[in-house]
């Protein structure tokens, strides 16, 4: 998956203090606000296809997963525990995060290569089991929802945070086609990594995002289902946009 960090983000999220629309607000002020939802699990292409849909069609981008690493990285650095919901909760609704010209930011601080780590992949996807701090990043999530439209990834984009969603798109790819991907992109970075300890944390988080009780990771049953492991960058994103038109002209 791309990197937030190296994407330009058009929108920032409200920064700390500002007001964020409330859960109903963001339903019906934005209802209008087309929206698709691309989910699928880790490594699965879902940031780089999001991205090259938004490019293509210049709609806004969100990437959800970065909302859930900026909240883990934080939670490091104060020595939360991942177990403490509560804490965890205030500190995804009032941690300072936005993303400047594609660089996301923590307090005034440019983290964008720190969210990569696996460690931080790790607690993103253990401190994402709590429904409470799920909860305090919905409204920052729907904040993104604005005209000419949105392309959201994540895991839950289609199933909880944009049910109204005018497409989903569900990415799968074997376990270790995604390793793999993984693994190019983090040695491109220039991240050491190991490509069976890859393998092992990306199953691992597999369990963890499919079998937790609050927003599992699953495909909507009126998403679309796109195997990935024999097809390249271009053939999806085409794939994606052509479901995309199907969809605009049938509207
Ligand atoms: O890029 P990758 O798919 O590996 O991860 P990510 O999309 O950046 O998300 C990191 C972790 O945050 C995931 O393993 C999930 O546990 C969690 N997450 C989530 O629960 N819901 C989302 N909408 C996005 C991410």
């Amino acid at each position: 998956m791309t990197a937030a960090a190296s994407i330009p983000h058009p929108n920032p999220l409200p920064a700390r203090g500002e007001r964020e629309p409330s859960d109903s607000e963001a339903g019906e002020g934005q209802r209008n606000v087309p929206v698709i939802a691309i989910d699928g699990p880790a490594a699965s292409g879902k940031g780089t296809i999001a991205f090259n849909v938004a490019t293509a069609l210049r709609f806004h981008y969100l990437d959800s997963g970065a909302l859930y690493r900026l909240i883990a990285l934080r939670a490091m650095e104060q020595g939360i525990g991942v177990e403490d919901a509560q804490t965890l909760a205030v500190l995804a609704r009032d941690a300072d995060v936005t993303f400047e010209a594609g660089r996301a930011m923590l307090h005034g601080r440019d983290v964008a290569d720190a969210l990569r780590t696996e460690a931080v992949s790790t607690v993103a996807s253990r401190i994402a089991v709590h429904g409470a701090v799920r909860g305090a990043l919905l409204a920052r999530q729907r904040a993104f929802r604005e005209m000419p439209g949105l392309v959201a990834e994540g895991r839950d984009m289609g199933s909880v945070v944009f049910p109204d969603a005018k497409l989903k798109v569900f990415l799968t790819a074997s376990a270790e086609a995604r390793a793999e991907r993984r693994y190019k992109q983090l040695i491109a970075k220039g991240i050491s990594v190991n490509i069976d300890g890859l393998l092992r944390d990306i199953r691992e988080r597999d369990i963890r995002d499919t079998t937790r009780a609050a927003a599992p990771l699953v495909a909507a049953s009126d998403a679309k289902t796109l195997d990935t492991t024999e097809l390249s960058i271009a053939e999806v994103t085409t794939a994606v946009l052509a479901l995309y038109r199907e969809r605009d002209t049938a509207a």
